[in-house]
C-alpha cells in the first residue's frame, strides 16, 4: 500500500526514520508534478535499485521569475500519485509552502559558476532556487539516493555540486532523458504547447540531430556550427542560447569532441523549452 501525505512533515519524518531503522535505503525523486514518462523512468530507476521510493510533487516558487509561469504551472495531484505508485511509488509527498518555506525561514543557497550559464544567464534565480528546495528535501527527506534527469543537464550537475560541496551524504544519479515518439524532449511543460506549436518545438530536437549529423561529417568547429545552426532557426521561436559544452564544468568548447554537448534554450508562446545531448 503506498502512502499519501498531504503537507504532514511530522509523518513523513516519523515514517522514513522507522524505516531507516530497519535498514532500507530511501530512493527519492522530486517533481514538481504533472508527471509524464521522464519522471516515471527516475520512479522506475528508484524501485529497480530495490529502494523505499518518496516522490515529492511541488512547484517551488522560489525557481521562478516574477513574469514566469508559476500561476500556471500544470497540476494533477490525483493522477500524478496514479503513475507515481504504477511506476514504483512508495510514497508521494505533498508539502505546502510553509513545510518548505516558513514565515521565519532566511536562509537560500547560492550555487557557484556552473549556475551562472546557460540558463541561469536569462533566469538569475532559477539554480539558487532550486538548490535551496532540493537542499531542503535532502534534509527533511535523508535519501541514500536521489535520482534526477539529464534533460534538467545543468540542474543535474549544480546538485552534484551541491551535494560534493555540503558533504551531503546522498547519491545523486542522473537518469537518459525521454522523449516523445518525434523527438520532442518530454517536459510537463508540453501540455502548454498549443497544438499548432508543436511543430515549432521540435526545432530543438532538430537543431541537436543536425550538430551530431554535422560532427558525424567531420564538423569540428564548435563557432562555425553554431553561426550555421543559429542561421537556420526559424522564426516563432525564440531562440535563448545555443551553446557546445564539455560535460563535467559546462565550459564553452572551441573544438567539438565525442563528448560535447549540445544545450540549447528557447521560449515558444511562453513556453520554456529546453534540449540537450551528446554529440556522439
Ligand atoms: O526538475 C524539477 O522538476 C525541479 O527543478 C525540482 C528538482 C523538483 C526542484 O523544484
Amino acid at each position: 500500500m503506498s502512502i499519501r501525505l498531504q503537507s504532514q512533515t511530522d509523518r513523513l519524518r516519523a515514517v522514513l526514520s522507522e524505516l531507516r531503522v530497519a535498514g532500507r535505503t530511501i530512493g527519492f525523486v522530486p517533481t514538481m508534478g504533472y508527471l509524464h514518462y521522464g519522471h516515471r523512468s527516475l520512479i522506475e530507476r528508484s524501485r529497480d535499485d530495490g529502494c523505499f521510493t518518496v516522490v515529492s510533487v511541488f512547484v517551488n516558487p522560489a525557481q521562478f521569475g516574477p513574469d514566469e509561469d508559476l500561476d500556471t504551472y500544470p497540476a494533477d495531484h490525483d493522477r500524478d500519485f496514479e503513475l507515481s505508485v504504477a511506476s514504483g511509488a512508495d510514497l508521494v509527498w505533498y508539502p505546502e509552502r510553509t513545510d518548505l518555506y516558513p514565515p521565519e525561514s532566511q536562509t537560500m543557497v547560492k550555487p557557484g559558476a556552473l549556475a551562472d550559464r546557460l540558463c541561469g544567464v536569462s533566469r538569475p534565480q532559477f539554480f539558487p532556487g532550486i538548490c535551496s528546495v532540493v537542499l531542503r528535501f535532502f534534509n527533511l527527506i535523508k535519501p541514500d539516493r536521489a535520482y534526477f534527469g539529464e534533460k534538467d543537464f545543468q540542474q543535474l550537475a549544480i546538485i552534484k555540486r551541491m551535494a560534493a560541496d555540503f558533504y551531503l551524504d546522498v547519491d545523486v544519479i542522473g537518469c537518459p532523458l525521454q522523449r516523445e515518439a518525434d523527438g520532442l524532449a518530454m517536459s510537463s511543460r508540453n501540455a502548454r504547447l498549443a497544438p499548432e506549436d508543436r511543430d515549432l518545438a521540435l526545432t530543438l530536437y532538430r537543431t541537436i540531430t543536425e550538430a551530431r549529423t554535422a560532427y558525424a561529417k567531420g564538423e569540428r568547429d564548435a563557432e562555425a556550427l553554431r553561426t550555421k545552426l543559429k542561421e537556420g532557426w526559424p522564426q516563432g521561436i525564440e531562440l535563448d542560447y545555443l551553446d557546445f559544452r564539455e560535460p563535467v564544468l559546462l565550459e564553452e568548447v572551441a573544438t567539438l569532441a565525442a563528448d560535447t554537448r549540445i544545450f540549447l534554450g528557447a521560449w515558444l508562446n511562453g513556453v520554456r523549452l529546453i534540449d540537450n545531448d551528446a554529440l556522439t
